[in-house]
């Protein structure tokens, strides 16, 4: 269970906003396997500002992704204010601010993990969303921005004053990217500072490692980010786990090529045949994660229509009685 303002949702797993993955389609297929709460890729608020098309396209959202989070980033207050606007007229459930992305782009204007050098600014920044956002408001932040800075604890401190009502935390630096060491005891610690729900992020890789994140850390809810990438099950299977550490049973081959045929029609119906089919491609490859179909995972990064792409996930199928091992390198 995870209370953030008045939404409550009866799962302490959250689908991560991921830039270039948590799409409509992504989220769709997460909720189907057991994701209860998602979140949409980062949104550019200057370029939902500018009316940018592709930015616009990512606000869209059936009754079916609910509750659902936007996740913004930006460094520029009136920008916001403009951002916000625009949001109001959509149904969000909670929107939350971006000053986590470690990408040179986004940090060398100030955004994101760039904020994490300039907490006075970031809370100010923070007040302002509050003030507009007119829903509940939650930050993503990182455990600092180097080895010397870790700073989260103050920035979680200064995000509660200025009345954020959730906190996400990936417990790596801005400079240690998405690679190293989790710091479970930074995210502790914040956990014990707050009164309001910290959400941990970071490695969630399976649910041996999800239950580690809540031991280690005494978290209300973990980011499920790359963990679900061709790996929907995640959902079902974790929540089976922390009930009684049983039921890790994987998906048969079947089930996997089923779902890669269903994510793959929701994404030629979201963006089109040929944006659909390119953007799946990277997605065969998750879905066929320690199968023996090297050959096929090049065809497919290679495939040009949904039928090409179809005839693959079939040869898989036929290949590949395998079941991916569970991953317990807790
Ligand atoms: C491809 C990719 C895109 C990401 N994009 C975002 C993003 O737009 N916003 C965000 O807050 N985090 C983003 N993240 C970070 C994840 O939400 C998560 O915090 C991070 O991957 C650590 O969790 P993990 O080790 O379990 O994957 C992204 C991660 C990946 C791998």
């Amino acid at each position: 269970m995870l209370s953030i303002g008045h939404i409550t949702v009866d799962s302490p797993l959250v689908l991560a906003p991921m830039a270039g993955i948590s799409d409509q389609p992504f989220r769709l297929i997460n909720r189907s396997l057991g994701c209860r709460f998602a979140f949409t890729e980062m949104i550019s608020a200057r370029s939902l500002v500018y009316n940018n098309k592709t930015t616009i396209k990512m606000l869209s959202s059936p009754v079916e992704d609910r509750p659902l989070g936007v996740q913004i980033v930006s460094a520029d207050s009136e920008i916001i204010k403009m951002a916000l606007d625009i949001l109001s007229n959509y149904p969000f459930d909670i929107i939350d601010f971006n000053a986590a992305c470690p990408v040179h782009k986004v940090v060398s204007t100030g955004e994101g993990a760039g904020l994490l050098r300039e907490p006075v600014k970031l809370q100010k920044l923070m007040r302002v969303m509050v003030d507009h956002a007119g829903k509940p408001v939650t930050v993503k932040i990182r455990s600092g921005w180097d080895e010397a800075s870790v700073n989260a604890t103050d920035i979680a401190l200064r995000a509660q004053d200025a009345g954020v009502k959730g906190l996400f935390i990936h417990g790596r630096t801005r400079m240690q990217g998405y690679s190293g060491r989790v710091d479970y005891a930074i995210i502790g610690k914040v956990k014990k500072s707050l009164t309001i729900p910290v959400i941990a992020s970071g490695d969630a890789l399976s649910p041996q490692l999800i239950r580690k994140m809540f031991v280690e850390t005494g978290c209300d809810a973990v980011v499920v980010a790359r963990g679900a990438l061709g790996n929907p099950w995640i959902f079902r299977e974790t929540i089976e786990y922390l009930k009684d550490g049983t039921n890790l049973c994987r998906p048969h081959v079947h089930e996997i090529a089923q779902t890669m045929k269903k994510h793959l029609a929701l994404l030629v119906g979201f963006l089109g045949e040929t944006t659909g089919v390119i953007r799946f491609r990277k997605f065969f490859g998750w879905y066929a994660k320690g199968m023996a179909v090297k050959q096929l995972k090049v065809k497919a990064f290679n495939a040009e229509n949904s039928d090409e792409m179809l005839r693959l996930i079939g040869e898989m199928e036929t290949l590949s009685s395998y079941c991916p091992p569970i991953n317990s390198d807790v």
